[in-house]
């Protein structure tokens, strides 16, 4: 069971928010259409919780219903989008994905799951958003795509909807180990006026309720994540954000060095969840 170890001033700002407790959903497994997905893991043995839980148990029943039916879930619009996207041609080469990708969107299933992941050919760590600018650049001679836009979104959601079921599986060794340490850094630095780290809510007070948010674990396996707040798919980034503002932080750069490192932590922190993406919170 989580424990209550709070510092005082933590537990300050924590009590300006808090209101009554609500129960979390403690089913273990969510079926979307037919499709199996693990909502509780045994934590991977480097992070501080017994259970890694994902996002949609901590969501109202109201909000949880939106993304057990694909024709429910308003983030499906946008993966349709993205089939427009993936078969319009652009750039100089004259060619779409589905000039090389013959396979559909389908060819990347499993992907998802490891990403962000070493690269050897590129050198480097690379996101879904990397991938997709790869092959927009070099293959396509076409303009990058900004991250945390919609077109972004849209097809970082239709290739991770290939993975979906699938458990997360990124890796904490090898070649990415060192940007893995920095981002475990940033995860327990305390920032912003609110002086508070990600690990200050997400790890000491999940299932707490924050003014009127049930505070869950901060997991990325749902994204990127349609938000009935805003109403389109927000990305991890963009997530990582709107979280540093809250506490009146400076947020690093969508696409930092700092985010990158940080999503990679917090992604090996949902090892053996399900792929979810897109999912529905508020
Ligand atoms: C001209 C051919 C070509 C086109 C067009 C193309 N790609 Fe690629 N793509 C590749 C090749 C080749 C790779 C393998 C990595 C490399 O060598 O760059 C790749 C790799 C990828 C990967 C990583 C796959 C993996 O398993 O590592 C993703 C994701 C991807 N492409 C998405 C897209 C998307 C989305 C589009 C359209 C916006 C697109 N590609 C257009 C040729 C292409
Ligand atoms: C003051 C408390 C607080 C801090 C500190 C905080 N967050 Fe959050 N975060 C929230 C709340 C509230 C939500 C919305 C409810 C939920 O999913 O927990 C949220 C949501 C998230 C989500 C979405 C989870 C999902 O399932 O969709 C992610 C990811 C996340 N936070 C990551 C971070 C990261 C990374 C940091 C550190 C940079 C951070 N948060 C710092 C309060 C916080």
């Amino acid at each position: 069971m989580k424990k209550f170890t709070l510092s005082a001033a933590v537990a300050a700002t924590i009590a300006i928010f808090a209101g009554a407790a609500s129960a979390e959903s403690n089913s273990a497994v969510l079926t979307i259409d037919g499709q199996e997905i693990t909502l509780r893991a045994a934590a991977p043995d480097y992070i501080d919780v017994d259970e890694v839980i994902s996002g949609w148990s901590f969501r109202t029943a109201e909000t949880q219903a939106l993304q057990m039916d694909d024709f429910d879930n308003p983030g499906m619009i946008f993966v349709d989008q993205a089939i427009d996207d993936w078969n319009t041609v652009d750039g100089s080469e004259g060619k779409s994905c589905a000039s090389c990708h013959t396979g559909g969107p389908e060819e990347f299933a499993g992907l998802r799951a490891e990403l962000p992941r070493w690269d050897e050919a590129q050198g480097k760590v690379m996101n879904m958003e990397d991938y997709i600018n790869l092959s927009r650049v070099e293959h396509m001679g076409a303009e990058p795509w900004k991250w945390a836009k919609p077109r972004m979104d849209a097809m970082v959601a239709l290739i991770s909807l290939q993975s979906r079921g699938m458990p997360i599986n990124v890796a904490v060794d090898g070649p990415a180990a060192d940007m893995w340490e920095a981002g475990r850094e940033l995860y327990y630095t305390r920032v912003g006026q609110l002086d508070m780290a990600c690990s200050n809510c997400h790890e000491d007070n999940y299932g707490v309720m924050i003014r009127a948010d049930h505070l869950s674990q901060g997991q990325i396996n749902g994204f990127p994540t349609y938000r009935l707040k805003n109403a389109k798919l927000n990305s991890t980034h963009a997530r990582f954000s709107g979280c540093m503002k809250n506490i009146r932080a400076q947020p690093f750069a969508v696409g930092s060095d700092e985010f990158r490192a940080l999503e990679l932590y917090v992604a090996s922190r949902g090892n053996g969840l399900s792929v979810e993406g897109p999912s529905v919170r508020n």
